[in-house]
């Protein structure tokens, strides 16, 4: 790939600390003073809200992590031998396990593997990730600092086809506007021998979308008012958590699942870094995350808006989950 010899790592820098700061100050801003007030889920990821995630994933309610880890298994090398290309482009590339499967599906399938391209907002865990992919394939790395809202172009051109993936079912994540925007750009990313791969969570009953994201143990609890202790730490705020406790509710007409907080009674907050107070009323809620379920139809039809056609897709056998090959249409 550009520039890059097998074992070699580079690192494009396009988001620093500093950067990061200014879009939470923008985010809380705009978020805290909104009717409904709303924070995107970005901001839940601080080394405690990582550690809660993880904890999560071992949670039994919680069925996309494993499923999809599962259909992976099951699935990579099919995917790496349908999608033909010899570098991995990984966007959100927090989940290493997962991508180890696609990186070792893509080394043994016709094409080989010459390349790895992680991006991430999270410096020292992408410069861990790359420096441990260079020395254990001894592929070429090209490791992008940056968000995929703004940075996509720093995705570098490289001699081979390339796999886009973006796992993790983190496109739920995304309002609609984002999405659409996200997946054009994607689509414009593409070259003609270039495919993309999304992982989507799929409809399913209410009761079992619910649970997932409100776990008996409490952690998805605890993950959600984790939220609140970001914003005391990192603007000063004096969000008192036990005045908050954790919703998860199911929007039939938007088809996600949508984590709250809900002030348990009046409560006034200073949030001094950015010049801010915030009331909330009793029982007024405040909307920390989206995570949208999707059908294969809707799939198709995101992506043909996108500029792209299916060429593929994996479910698991319960047909929880969705993994969906994409080529420029
Ligand atoms: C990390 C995007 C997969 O939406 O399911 C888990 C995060 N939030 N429980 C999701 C999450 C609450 C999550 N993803």
């Amino acid at each position: 790939m550009t520039g890059l010899a097998p074992g070699q790592v580079t690192v494009d820098v396009r988001l620093v600390p500093d950067d990061l700061n200014a879009a939470l100050r923008r985010d809380a801003r705009a978020g805290l003073s909104a009717t409904p007030k709303a924070m995107p889920p970005v901001w839940f990821y601080d080394d405690r809200g990582c550690e809660l995630y993880e904890g999560i994933t071992r949670a039994p309610e919680y069925y996309p992590f494993r499923t999809e880890q599962a259909l992976l298994r099951a699935s990579a090398g099919e995917i790496a031998e349908a999608a033909g290309a010899t570098v991995l482009v990984e966007l959100g590339s927090g989940n290493s396990e997962k991508t180890r499967l696609l990186l070792d599906a893509m080394a043994t399938a016709g094409a080989g593997l010459v390349g790895y391209v992680p991006f991430d907002v999270a410096e020292a865990t992408l410069r861990a990730a790359a420096r441990s992919v260079a020395d254990d394939m001894g592929i070429g790395v090209h490791a992008v600092v940056g968000d995929f809202h703004e940075h996509l172009d720093a995705v570098p051109e490289v001699d081979g086809p390339r796999l886009v993936a973006f796992l993790g079912s983190t496109i739920g994540n995304f309002v609609p506007g984002q999405r659409a925007r996200f997946l054009a750009e994607v689509g414009d990313m593409l070259d003609p021998g270039d495919r993309f791969l999304l992982a989507t969570d799929l409809v399913k009953p209410v009761e079992r979308l619910v649970a997932a994201y409100d776990d008996a143990a409490g952690v998805t609890a605890a993950f959600n008012l984790n939220l609140l202790a970001v914003l005391n730490r990192e603007l000063g705020a004096d969000f008192d958590l036990d005045r908050f406790e954790h919703l998860a509710v199911w929007d039939p007409r938007n088809q996600w699942v949508e984590m709250r907080l809900r002030a348990t009674e009046r409560t006034t907050v200073k949030v001094p870094e950015i010049d801010l107070v915030v009331d909330f009323a009793a029982g007024e809620q405040m909307r920390t995350e989206i995570s949208a379920k999707f059908t294969g139809d809707a799939v198709r039809r995101e992506l043909a808006q996108a500029g792209m056609a299916v060429a593929g897709s994996w479910t698991d056998p319960a047909g929880d989950y969705l993994l969906t090959l994409a080529r420029p249409a």
